[in-house]
């Protein structure tokens, strides 16, 4: 598959369109490229995977489009607004409203229960939390049944399962997740993984997860790989169906 220039490779339906961007670190008289002119469209409802070596720019890119870091130079599109150019309290807004964010360390707050930690966003934006929905989330990712207890009483399996029901209950234009597993065994990163899938074939949600891990990688439903700041592959896999022909 061709990696995506500025022109090609785009649809109406894409939820992120990422133009040419240029990031670049001043490190002494040295200037880094982080990112160096990187142009993709990410689809809504699917999952895609950024891999590369260690310092191949894949946390900047994840970083830039989400809003939490700015861009030398170049556009981008998150579900309809440019936001390269916003002020810091528009982009608070754009990630409050529109991302969800999942990371290696899964940042619960230790003294509330799962339940509490699930609702905090949408309770500190003065909105009242969707019941249902929560239970929906709950019940999808597994974790239904302990849903009264503290982090400290869940296993690192549970508490990113949290986490990710936390980022899903704002329906998020975007779910980006930085290296999610990378704090887990292989068993719990695996029931990660599963509801980062659910959640993209079950809810419709979109998934960007930055990894180092290629098992990882094989959840989503495209690969990019980055090499010194830009994208030097992009595989799209085939969606797996079951017998019944389901998505997975
Ligand atoms: N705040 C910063 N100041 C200076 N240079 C930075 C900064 N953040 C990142 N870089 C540089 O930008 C490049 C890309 O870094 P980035 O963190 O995006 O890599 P990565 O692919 O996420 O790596 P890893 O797999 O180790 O997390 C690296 O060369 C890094 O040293
Ligand atoms: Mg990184």
């Amino acid at each position: 598959m061709a990696v995506h220039t500025a022109d090609r490779g785009r649809t109406p339906d894409d939820v992120i369109t990422a133009t040419a961007l240029v990031k670049t670190y001043r490190q002494g008289t040295a200037e880094v490229r982080a990112l160096d002119e990187v142009s993709v469209g990410v689809r809504r409802a699917r999952f895609t995977a950024v891999v590369g070596p260690s310092g191949s720019g894949k946390s900047t890119l994840m970083h830039c489009v989400a809003g939490l870091d700015t861009v030398t130079s170049g556009s981008i599109v998150l579900d309809g607004t440019e936001i390269t150019g916003l002020s810091d309290r528009q982009l608070t807004r754009v990630r409050r409203e529109r991302i969800g964010f999942v990371f290696q360390s899964f940042n619960l707050l230790p003294q509330l229960t799962a339940y509490e930690n699930i609702v905090l966003p949408v309770a500190m934006s003065g909105g009242r939390p969707d019941r249902a929905l929560v239970d929906h989330l709950c019940e999808v990712l597994g974790i239904a049944h302990r849903l009264s207890h503290r982090p400290a009483e869940l296993s690192g399996g549970q508490q990113q399962r949290v986490a990710v029901a936390r980022a899903l209950v704002a329906r998020p234009a975007v779910l980006f997740a930085d290296e999610p597993t990378g704090n887990l065994d292989s068993r719990a990163g695996t029931e990660v993984l599963t509801m980062l899938r659910r959640s993209v074939d079950d809810l419709g949600q979109t998934v960007v997860m930055v990894t180092h891990d290629p098992a990882a990688a094989r959840y989503a439903d495209r690969v990019l790989t980055l090499a010194d700041g830009r994208v030097v592959k992009d595989e799209h896999t085939a969606p797996a169906t079951d017998v019944m022909g389901r998505r997975r």
